[in-house]
C-alpha cells in the first residue's frame, strides 16, 4: 500500500453508531469511485469487525442504487471493534488484543489500495492509528451528536435534530391538554448540540445540556413561574449528558469492549421525579433514544453525505491520506486526522445560539 503506487481498489466501512445519512455517503463514494475513476470498490462489513475477519462485499453501481434515502448502513457497523483492543476469550477468560497487523492483512487481500473510514470519534481514532501504520486513509465524519472537533457539521446530526424537533411538537399538543410538566430526554453523549437546536426549533421552555450545568430549583422555580401565570404546560429539554451543579451526569450502562464504554442515559427521569417531588405538578418524562438514529435521512443530510462521500474519493486520487473530510461555513474542505484526536466539539456557553435562546426567555436553569 505504498501511496505513490497506482489506486485500483478502494475500501468502505462504517463504523460507530448508526446515523442517518451512511447509505447516501456509500452511494456518493461507490458512484464516484467507479463512474470518475473506473476504480473498484470493497466494502468491509460491520465496521471494523469486517477488517479483522475479512467479511467484504464488493460494491457494484446496482448495490448504490435506491439506497439514498434509507436509514442505517447496508454494511453494517459496530461500535465494539477496535482492532487495537480486540476481545479474545483466552482459556475462557476474556483478554484484549492488538490484531491491527491481521486487519491491515486484509486490506493487502483484498487488494485495497485505500480505505475510506466513516465514523465518529472512536473510528476515526483507529483511523488515525492505522494510518500511523501505513494504512492510506481518508476520514468522513458522521454522528448525530455533531460533536466531532474539526466539522461544522457531522451528516445525520440534522435529521437527529429534526426527528427530536418533531417528538417535542407532538408532546406539546398533549402536555397543554393535560397541564403537565413534559421532560424530553435527547442523545448527544457529552455535547448539548440536540438538545439545543431541538429545544429551540419546538420551543421548549427550559433546556439543559451538559455544557451548562444545571440548578434543580432554578428549574422547579421556572415551571412554577409558568404556571403561576397561566401557562398550561413547560416543556424541559434535556440532553443525556447534562449533569446538576453539583452531581454528575447520569451513567445507564457500560459496554465494555466499546470504543468509548460509557452509555449515558436516565437523567431525564431525574430531572422529572424532582420536578414533581418539589413542586407537585403532575410530571410525564419522555425518553427519545434510538429513534433520533432511525429513518431516512433529511434533504441537508442527503446532500452533505454525498459531498463528502464524493469529495473523499477526490482526496484518495489526490493521494492525500491522514486527512478527514470537514465542512467549514459552506465549503467541503479536509483536515488532517492528527489535529481532530483528543478534542470534542460543545456547545460555547456564551455562544450566539445560547444567547440568542436566553433572549426569547429559554431558561437554562443555571
Ligand atoms: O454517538 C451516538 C449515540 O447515539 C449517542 O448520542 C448515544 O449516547 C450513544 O450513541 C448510544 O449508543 P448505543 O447505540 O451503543 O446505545
Amino acid at each position: 500500500m505504498n501511496s505513490k503506487m497506482e489506486i485500483k481498489r478502494i475500501g468502505i466501512l462504517t463504523g460507530g453508531g448508526d446515523c442517518p445519512g451512511l447509505n447516501a455517503v456509500i452511494r456518493a463514494v461507490v458512484k464516484t469511485a467507479i463512474f470518475q475513476y473506473g476504480l473498484e470498490v470493497i466494502g468491509f462489513l460491520e465496521g471494523y469487525l469486517g477488517m479483522i475477519k475479512n467479511m467484504t462485499r464488493r460494491l457494484e453501481p446496482s448495490d448504490a442504487s435506491g439506497i439514498l434515502h434509507q436509514g442505517g448502513t447496508i454494511l453494517g457497523t459496530s461500535n465494539r471493534d477496535n482492532p487495537f483492543r480486540f476481545p479474545v476469550m483466552v482459556r475462557g477468560k476474556k483478554i484484549f488484543r492488538d490484531v491491527s497487523d491481521q486487519a491491515i492483512r486484509n486490506l493487502k487481500r483484498n487488494k485495497v489500495d485505500a480505505l475510506i473510514a466513516v465514523g465518529g470519534d472512536g473510528s476515526l481514532t483507529i483511523g488515525y492509528e492505522l494510518y500511523q501504520k501505513g494504512v492510506p486513509i481518508v476520514g468522513i465524519p458522521k454522528t448525530i451528536d455533531n460533536d466531532l472537533w474539526g466539522t461544522d457539521v457531522t451528516f445525520g446530526f440534522n435529521t437527529a435534530l429534526h426527528t427530536a424537533m418533531q417528538a417535542i411538537d407532538k408532546i406539546q399538543t398533549t402536555a397543554a391538554s393535560h397541564h403537565r410538566v413534559m421532560v424530553v430526554e435527547v442523545m448527544g453523549r457529552y455535547a448539548g448540540w440536540i438538545a439545543l437546536e431541538a429545544g429551540l426549533a419546538a420551543g421548549g421552555d427550559v433546556i439543559l445540556i451538559p455544557e451548562i450545568p444545571y440548578d434543580i430549583d432554578r428549574v422547579c422555580e421556572v415551571v412554577k413561574e409558568r404556571f403561576r401565570y397561566g401557562k398550561r404546560s413547560s416543556i424541559v429539554v434535556v440532553a443525556e449528558g447534562a449533569v446538576p451543579k453539583k452531581g454528575e451526569a447520569v451513567v445507564q450502562k457500560l459496554v465494555e469492549d466499546s470504543t468509548d464504554p460509557v452509555r449515558l442515559g436516565g437523567v431525564g427521569y431525574k430531572v422529572g421525579s424532582d420536578i414533581e417531588k418539589r413542586t407537585g405538578l403532575e410530571t410525564r418524562v419522555t425518553v427519545l433514544g434510538h429513534t433520533q438514529r432511525g429513518g431516512s435521512p433529511i434533504a441537508y443530510d442527503r446532500i452533505l453525505a454525498t459531498r463528502y462521500g464524493a469529495k473523499a474519493v477526490d482526496l484518495v486520487m489526490q493521494r492525500k491520506f491522514g486527512r478527514m473530510i470537514c465542512l467549514r461555513g459552506l465549503k467541503i474542505e479536509d483536515i488532517s486526522l492528527k489535529s481532530v484526536q483528543g478534542d470534542q466539539r460543545k456547545v460555547f456557553p456564551n455562544g450566539d445560539l445560547v444567547k440568542t435562546a436566553r433572549s426569547i426567555g429559554v431558561a437554562f436553569a443555571d
